[in-house]
């Protein structure tokens, strides 16, 4: 993607938020599930899988996906290298229902991403799904979008095509060279029994010609495409936009869990939830689709390292992307060695040699009294449990870190450092709140 289309898009958005910021309340909200794959609800879940071979696969999507990441940055002109992913597999999946007769279907749940859509029937070149198609031609409620209307033209020019009876063709592509091309269509869709859920004209891209470039897993056969929950103005949550109040939060239960963790749209007020904490969530006119926060520093104990002033990424505000959809967590290279020093020096640790999450791992003995680790954000000091940012091996003695520095990516702040925080991006306040909570009982 071009540089000129995210400026075309912030355009749009910009006007949107400027347009509505005086509707404020909430109209419908209504909560779903948010299967992780390896989740022993989820329907992905394979039981003969160890728990150390699933983070060490974890871990190794993580730098895919800064990688992923960081090459739609970077042609924005911030300063990374590119790598290609040669693997992406994504973490969480949402069920919903789409046309009429409502037709099931699970898709992956993107922050880093904005257009929703479905491999559709007839297909030129789809990735292998273990459900039919979806054929837009067995839905009454479906209707194609012109090219001259509304959701057409939020697409960046260089992304749709008039088709021959005039229908919007659109061709959307990622970071990582996976692409989808197909009609662009409204449907009804509805996430959930709840009478809030449903949808009567949602777009979507009915896609006919996919290339994802996910690792082939059994388990992701039932994924039919993809839910982009990022900012730009097709997404999920732009375009549910005052109906849920500019509002989505969710809560991540522990790796592992037998319960499942939640995504909320127009979620009720934070401001109340004991210890909640809230920084400026930044939206960059050039790359509208991530949510930027902007990291000051990390303390560990009573000391801390501050993000460096001189790197160009940290130097602009805005300095770290949060994910829902990248595992670990990935620091700027001089940021990441002078926190790992810090690490060191007040755990009193040794580097070891071995390093099964292909991260920084420790000598470390569980009896030991653990530091309180804190992000501080602009506005907001977030404390960390030990197992956000470590992965502990009481067999081996080991503290494995679930931070790296993506060799080449951008910041990333990842889902693991996530869980057990209800996190709410508020579109309208501009800000990302994060409030300690037991994910498992919400
Ligand atoms: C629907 O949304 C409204 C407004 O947010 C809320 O008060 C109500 O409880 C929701 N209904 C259900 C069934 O969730
Ligand atoms: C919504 O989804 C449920 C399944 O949870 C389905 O039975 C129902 O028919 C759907 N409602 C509409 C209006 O499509
Ligand atoms: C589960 O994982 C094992 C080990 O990787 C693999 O051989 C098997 O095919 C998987 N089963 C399913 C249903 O995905």
């Amino acid at each position: 993607m071009k540089a000129v289309l995210f400026c075309f898009l912030i355009l749009c958005s910009s006007l949107s938020i400027a347009t509505f910021s005086g509707a404020t309340k909430t109209q419908r909200a209504f909560s779903i599930d948010l299967f992780h794959y390896n989740s022993p609800l989820s329907p992905f879940y394979n039981s003969s899988l160890t728990s150390s071979q699933l983070l060490k696969n974890a871990a190794s999507r993580s730098i895919s996906r800064s990688n992923r990441v960081s090459l739609l940055v970077s042609e924005d002109k911030l300063p990374s290298t590119i790598t290609t992913p040669d693997e992406f597999l994504p973490e969480y999946l949402i069920r919903y229902y789409i046309g009429t007769p409502p037709v099931e279907r699970f898709a992956i749940a993107d922050t880093g991403s904005d257009l929703v859509w479905v491999q559709c029937s007839p297909c030129k070149k789809c990735n292998p799904q273990k459900p039919p198609l979806f054929d837009p031609k067995k839905s009454s409620t479906f209707r194609t979008v012109p090219c001259d209307s509304q959701p057409c033209t939020l697409l960046h020019k260089n992304q749709r095509i008039c088709g021959t009876s005039g229908q919007c063709v659109y061709g959307y592509s990622y970071g990582d060279k996976s692409f989808t091309i197909g009609q662009l269509g409204v449907d009804l869709i509805n996430f959930s029994s709840n009478r809030n859920a449903t949808f009567h004209k949602l777009t979507f891209g009915c896609g006919f010609l996919n290339k994802e470039a996910v690792h082939i897993d059994t388990r992701m056969s039932k994924n039919t495409g993809l839910v982009g929950l990022g900012a730009g103005p097709l997404s999920l949550t732009s375009q549910l936009g005052d109906e849920i109040g500019r509002k989505f939060s969710y809560c991540l239960v522990p790796f592992g869990s037998k319960f499942t963790s939640k995504l909320k749209f127009g979620s009720e007020s934070m401001e109340n939830v004991k210890g909640v904490v809230s920084t400026p969530l930044i939206i960059k006119s050039n790359i509208p689709t991530f949510y930027f926060l902007h990291l000051e520093g990390i303390s560990v104990g009573n000391k801390m390292v501050k993000t460096s002033k001189k790197s160009a990424v940290a130097n602009d505000y805005g300095n770290i992307i949060i994910d829902s959809g990248t595992p670990l967590t990935s620091f700027e290279k001089t940021f990441y060695n002078e926190f790992v020093s810090l690490v060191k020096e007040v755990l009193g640790v040794k580097e070891a040699k071995e390093n099964p999450l292909n991260t920084l791992c420790f000598r470390y003995h569980a009896k030991s009294s653990f530091p309180n680790f804190v992000l501080h954000f602009t506005g907001a000091k977030v404390s960390m449990n030990r197992d956000n940012l470590f992965y502990y091996s009481d067999e081996e003695n080991l503290l494995c870190s679930l931070f790296h520095t993506g060799k080449f990516g951008f910041p990333i702040l990842g889902h693991m450092a996530q869980v057990g925080f209800r996190v709410e991006y508020d579109l309208h306040g501009g800000k990302v709140s994060f409030a300690p909570t037991d994910c498992t009982k919400n």
